[in-house]
This record gives C-alpha cells, structure tokens and sequence, in this order.
C-alpha cells in the first residue's frame, strides 16, 4: 500500500478532508502517516486506523519517506519545504490545499469532475505537483462547467458572495460573535413590539460602527460586507478578482484564455460561496439546451428551476451547505441580448472548494 504522508489534518480544511477520506474509505486503501508541526512523537490519531506516533512535518527525511503527501497546513508550511523536499530527491506526488504553487509550470490544479483529461495529460507527462484550486473558481466550475467544455463561453463576469470560512476558522467566529453583539444591542428593543424600527436601526449601526469585533476581517462583516477579498493589486483588481481568470483557464487547460472577471465581496454566510454570473455565449442557445447542457457538467450539478419558491428554498446556503450538490439556478436571458445568459451558482467551500479535489486526487493516483 501506497504511504500516504498526511500533513495539517487538524484544522478546518484538514478536518473536513479527514471525515469525507473515512466516509469515503479512502484509508483503507493507503497507508496513512500523520505529520505535525508541533506534537512529534505523540501518539498518532484513531483515524483510518493509524497507529504509532506523529511525524515531525519540518523533518525531510520522515517526508521523504512517502510516496504521496497531502497538505492542508497552508502556503506559509508550503514555502518552506517543498523546496527542501524536491532538493533532497523526493519524487513522490505532492497534493496540496494552499494556493503557493497552483500557477507553476510543473503544477496541475485539479477539479476532476472538470479537468480529469488535463490530470490524465499531466500524469502520462510525469508531472508531481497536484494544487487544489481557489474555492469560487472551483465552484464556477462545477456548477457551469459544461458550458466551458462545449467551447460555448465567450466571456464570463462573475460576481461573488464568498462565505466567513473562506478566510478561515478564526473569521467564522468573529461573524458568529458580531452577530450576537448586534442582536445583543437591541435585544430589549426586540422583545418589545413596541419600541420603534429606526430608533432600534440607529442603535445597530451605532454598534456595527464601533462594537462588532474586526480583528480578521479588518471591517465588520455582521450585518453588513466588505467588498474586497485578499491583496490589492495594481491594476485595481484584488488578488481573488485576479485568480479568476487565471485559475478558470489554467484548469481548464486552455491555451487561449476566455476572460472572466468581476468583483468579488464577503458577505455573513458560514461556508457556502456563491456567485452571480452573467455569461456571454458564443451563440443565441434556447434556455431549454442551456439548460440540459448544464445539467451533464456532473452528478453534482443541482438545477434549480428559475421560480422563486423552489430558488428561495433550494438555492441557498442553508440548502447547500454541508454537502456536495453544487446549486445552479437563475438561469435566464438577459436584457442584453440573446447570447447573454446569467446564473447562480453556490456551493460549500470546504467541500469541493478545498477538500473534496484533494481526495479524489488520491483516488487517481490510486487507480
Ligand atoms: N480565497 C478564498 C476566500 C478561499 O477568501 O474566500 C480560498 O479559496
């Protein structure tokens, strides 16, 4: 059995990969050994039945040891030892969650469901290096995918509600705590039916202004959002505008790149993404074809017909989240003209846009 190398288990992505790999029971197909930064030689986890005790994740030698590493523990852990690792002669497959080495040479990003002939090409070629991809572009991707196989996307804007888990566990709690300190500042007002909206309104702006904890975010995100995710660059896009069409086109694997821009924006939602696109097709498609062409990308592509009691319900982050159904709905003309054609698609952040990718990547290298 293949060692699999196991590297930053224990936070949120690391932890949403642990229960979909036992779900899925893709420990008992490896052998799998636990790495940590900083817990070497304590006993290892009582997960896919490993035994022993924890490896030191900085030593090059335990890693080199490996056939495959998976690595949840962030671009910072990436930096400092791939590097080292590839130095040293290790040419074992590298899966990993962190965006460092996504847009290099010899890196694949991988979305399987989507890109499995750009994986294949990229193995027979004899390439290592396999990068989980951004999470809104993943989530495009699985939702409208198809599209782009049928070469019928032109250009795409795509414009974001990027859920608090994005950014990490610290900034699910900050949202989570601003909202209880707004509902908190006006809790009295409330529970009287009384007492007037906007002297309640006046008090909640009042808080958001200066009480809602900012530390992650750097602005508060309860109430309100923050049209800005990630560095700022110098062509005015931030770095998560700029990732998209990166990213969409490096995925797909296309030698000429299809634009896709827009502006991407946090708002107080757990851990579903979702985006608002306007599509520009190549050519005038009745919505029923759209429709159908959609609904082959994948098993998890979810249609949500474009009426608002099944939309309300079906198409939002307290449907979607926790599973793997990518929610694509709104579909419809635009204004525009007949080529211009808008959807919504959501779908949970940690599961195909972190997680999911990495252990299928596994499973491939498996077969
Ligand atoms: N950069 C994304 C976000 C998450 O901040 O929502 C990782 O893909």
């Amino acid at each position: 059995m293949k060692k699999v190398g196991l590297v930053g288990w224990r936070g949120m992505v690391g932890s949403v990969l642990m229960q979909r790999m036992q779900e899925e029971k893709d420990f008992d197909l490896i052998e799998p050994v636990f790495f940590t930064t900083s817990q070497a030689g304590q006993p290892a986890p009582a997960i896919g039945g490993a035994t022993g005790t924890l490896k030191d994740a900085k030593s090059i030698d335990d890693l080199k040891a490996m056939d495959i590493i998976i690595s949840c523990q962030g671009g910072d852990y990436t930096t400092d030892i791939f590097g080292k690792l590839r130095a040293a002669g290790w040419t074992g497959y590298w899966i990993d969650a962190a965006s460092t080495l996504r847009m290099e040479e010899d890196a694949v990003i991988i979305l399987d469901p989507v890109n499995r002939g750009v994986i294949d090409a990229a193995l027979a070629r004899g390439v290592k290096n396999y990068i989980g991809g951004n999470c809104t572009n993943s989530i495009l991707l699985m939702g409208v995918g198809a599209l782009f196989r049928e070469g019928l996307v032109e250009w795409v804007s795509s414009m974001t509600y990027q859920a608090a888990s994005g950014g990490g566990a610290n900034h699910m709690r900050e949202l989570l705590k601003g909202m209880g300190v707004v509902y908190g500042s006006v809790a009295d007002e409330l529970a009287t039916p009384a007492s007037a909206i906007l002297d309640i309104d006046r008090k909640v702006a009042q808080t958001i202004r200066s009480d809602v904890p900012t530390e992650y975010f750097g602005a508060p995100l309860a109430g309100g959002l923050i049209p800005w995710i990630d560095k700022q660059l110098e062509n005015g896009q931030s770095k998560e505008e700029w990732k998209g069409q990166a990213e969409v086109n490096k995925i797909l694997g296309n030698s000429a790149p299809i634009p896709v821009d827009g502006l991407c924006v946090r708002i107080g939602a757990m851990r579903c993404h979702s985006l608002a696109l306007t599509l520009k097709l190549k050519k005038d498609l009745p919505l029923a074809e759209i429709e159908s062409i959609i609904k082959s990308g994948n098993q998890w592509v979810k249609w949500v017909p474009n009426d608002r009691e099944v939309t309300v319900k079906e198409l939002t982050p307290a449907s979607i989240t926790g599973g793997l159904d990518v929610g694509v709905g709104r579909v419809r003309k635009l204004n525009m003209g007949p080529e211009y054609v808008s959807a919504f698609v959501i779908g949970d952040q940690l599961l195909w846009g972190a997680a999911e990718p990495l252990r299928r990547m596994l499973r491939i290298l498996l077969e």
